[in-house]
This record gives C-alpha cells, structure tokens and sequence, in this order.
C-alpha cells in the first residue's frame, strides 16, 4: 500500500464531511517560481481541479465548492481574465465525460451572465447535462462573490416584501439561506485554502459561520491528494462545538 493508500484508510468514514469549500489560490506565484506566465499557473491549476474532483468523489463527499473565479478577480489585467475564461470553457468541455463516468452534478454559483459567452455556453451544457447525476456534486464558483450574493439575497427578499408576499418580521435566517446561490446545500464542513494566504477573500461568508478552517502554503498547482487527504485528518481530530461545552459535545446533549 503507497502512502496515499494508508492515509486513505486511516480516514474515519462516520466523520467524512459532507461538503468541502477550497478556495484555490496560488497559481500566479507557482508560475512564477518556474520561470512561466501566471496563465501557465492556471493551466497547470486545471488539473489539481481534476485530482480533487475525482478522489472527493472515491472518498463518497457529497459536495465541493470550488473558488475559480471571484468578483474582484474581473479587476485583474484583460489578458489574464481573458486567459481564465478560455481555460474554464475548455477545461469543462474536456472534463465533461470524465464527469459523466464519475456520476459528478455541475452547479454553478455566481454572477454567471457576467462570463463570456463561449465560457457561458459551455458551462450550462456541461451542467444540463450532469443534472441527472447523483453523485458528487461540483459548485463551480464563477463570478462569485458572497457580498454579491447576499445582496442579491436581499434584493429578492425585499421584492416579495413590497410585492405583499412576505412580512418583514418574518424574515428568518433560513429564509436568507434559501435565497442565496447555495440553497438547499449544506453549509460546508471544512473549507481549505492553498497558497499561505489566511483570508477568505470574499468566499461563502454567511455558509462558513461553523466551518473547520484549513489553511495550508501549498501552491494550487502541487496541492497533491495527500495533502488534501491531510487536510481531511486534521479535520477529523477537531472538535465541532457550535457554540456547546466540550463535555455536551461527548454526551451528545
Ligand atoms: C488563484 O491563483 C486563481 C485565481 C484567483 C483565479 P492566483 O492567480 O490568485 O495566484 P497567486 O495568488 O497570484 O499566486
Ligand atoms: C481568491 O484568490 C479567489 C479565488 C481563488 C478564485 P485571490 O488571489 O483573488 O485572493 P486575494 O486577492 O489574494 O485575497
Ligand atoms: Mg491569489
């Protein structure tokens, strides 16, 4: 058995989390530590996407959210946002059968209007056509960003405030929930973020309230199945308090 194997095995099956957020950063600084462009770090990013998605997938998760592309990431130079869009319109097309095999569900989360058109396109195929699939389902954060998101929450709620179709003093925090671009999605168990950087960069701000933080230097590009197989021990030897005593916890009160 390799190293991977073994570490596999020691994973605790009754405390897998169900949905794993990464935010995937440091692209640029792993082109630049070869010598490349900061597009050959997205490339090159492309298929640790392709790694994570397939062993979450073997390790029976239900849900991951992956950060590809922010709302401030549009204030980047054009020719790198223009190099992002190509690659996620490629990648998805390539990727598609290979998801198809895997029973992996595409969901898109973001301000998905504001992609390219060539991107766009095949981004909605790609999810029309997993959308029979019930395994693993792959949020694909796109033009995303969760002051965005809850905005746009707070915009719908207030439509069906002044539409006469909600009190106000109604409103509950799972009525804001099902409103966000993730409703009906758990809130993520563990949320991990490569590339040093301790922030959240504007991710899942309502979702990760009770989130297991994760924060690990690896570059995207060399984020390898072991360290991500890592990131889900260290989850698993935490306590989840929400907010109880350690000794309410072990009692299960
Ligand atoms: C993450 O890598 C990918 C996106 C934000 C699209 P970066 O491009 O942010 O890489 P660094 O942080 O500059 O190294
Ligand atoms: C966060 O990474 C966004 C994505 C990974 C898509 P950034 O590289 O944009 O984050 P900051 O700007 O360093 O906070
Ligand atoms: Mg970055």
């Amino acid at each position: 058995m390799d190293e991977l194997q073994k570490k596999i095995s020691s994973l605790d099956n009754s405390r897998m989390p169900v949905h794993v957020a990464m935010i995937m950063d440091g692209n640029g600084r792993w082109a630049k530590k070869q010598g490349f462009a900061r597009s050959d770090g997205h490339a090159e990013g492309v298929s640790t996407v392709h790694r994570v998605t397939k062993l979450s997938s073997d390790l029976g998760i239900k849900y991951l959210t992956l950060y590809a592309f922010s709302t401030e990431n549009w204030n980047r130079p054009a020719d790198e946002v223009d190099t992002l869009m190509y690659l996620i319109g490629w990648a998805i097309e390539r990727e598609l059968p290979e998801l198809l095999e895997n029973n992996v569900r595409i969901h898109l989360l973001g301000d998905i209007d504001r992609i390219p058109e060539d991107a766009r396109k095949r981004l909605l195929y790609a999810r029309e056509a997993t959308s029979h699939c019930t395994g693993l389902q792959l949020n694909m954060c796109l033009s995303y960003s969760a002051r965005w998101e809850i905005a746009e929450a707070a915009r719908r709620i207030a439509r069906k405030a002044v539409a006469g179709e909600l009190d106000p003093d109604s409103i509950s925090e799972q009525m804001v929930a099902d409103n966000l671009t993730t409703a009906g999605i758990p809130d993520p168990d563990l949320l991990i973020r490569t590339g040093g950087e301790e922030r959240i960069s504007n991710y899942l701000l309502w979702q990760i309230a009770y989130s297991e933080l994760y924060f690990t230097p690896v570059l995207w590009p060399d984020f390898s199945d072991e360290e991500y197989v890592d990131a889900i021990i260290d989850y698993q030897n935490r306590e989840r308090r929400f907010g109880k005593t350690s000794e309410q916890v072990q009692n299960n009160e």
